[in-house]
């Protein structure tokens, strides 16, 4: 944690709606992408997630940002060699420096006109940050639909649970002794 505050005063940057940095990330595994099950490896998955993330809070920001945390990566289904993967990812709510973004894995078999599965979640939390690597102020995000909302909601519950779980540790393990 830093002491101080974002390097732009720009907590009256204008809103931007969620539609303007909303990204799709796609790509066809190959064998080159299977774990020893001969499935896809989940860490390939991650990146993608990761990525497509990216792609969002670099848009949403206007600038570069980095992962701060990346939690309730859920795999529900394998992934298999052939599948058409199709990463979603969107702004889900903005706080400061950091937002987090929504990201949704969708599967569909390459060759075929079936309608493609969901195979996956994340939220990650990134921070924008300027060229020294020091947080900076982010655009405060405009939920468009009731989808939009409701993530809204949700996400500043997660936020609230975030920080105060590492504030718990944090304290526990400030009154243990070192070690
Ligand atoms: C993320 C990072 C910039 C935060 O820097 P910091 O000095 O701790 O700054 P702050 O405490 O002011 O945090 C900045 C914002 O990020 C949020 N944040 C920081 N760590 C977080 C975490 N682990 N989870 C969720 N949010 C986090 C803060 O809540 C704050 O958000 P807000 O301004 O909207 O309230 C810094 O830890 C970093 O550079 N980490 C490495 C990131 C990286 O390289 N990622 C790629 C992995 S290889």
């Amino acid at each position: 944690m830093t002491d101080q505050g974002p390097t732009s005063a720009g907590d009256d940057l204008p809103g931007k709606p969620t539609s303007a940095s909303r990204t799709t990330l796609s790509h066809i595994m190959t064998a080159a992408d299977t774990n020893l099950l001969g499935t896809v490896h989940g860490g390939v998955i991650m990146k993608l997630v990761d990525d497509a993330a990216g792609a969002v809070a670099g848009r949403h920001s206007e600038g570069p940002a980095v992962t701060a945390s990346m939690d309730e990566m859920a795999f529900l289904s394998p992934v298999r060699v052939g599948d058409l993967v199709h990463v979603h990812a969107q702004c889900n709510w903005t706080g400061r420096t950091s937002l987090e973004v929504g990201v949704r894995v969708m599967a569909e078999r390459w060759n075929e006109s079936t309608p493609a599965t969901q195979v996956g979640s994340a939220y990650l939390v990134f921070a924008a940050v300027d060229e020294n690597g020091k947080p900076r102020s982010v655009p405060p995000v405009i939920p468009e639909t009731d989808q939009d909302r409701r993530r809204y909601q949700e996400a500043q519950i997660r936020r609230t649970h975030r920080l105060a779980r590492r504030r718990a540790i944090k304290e526990l393990r400030a009154s243990r002794p070192a070690g």
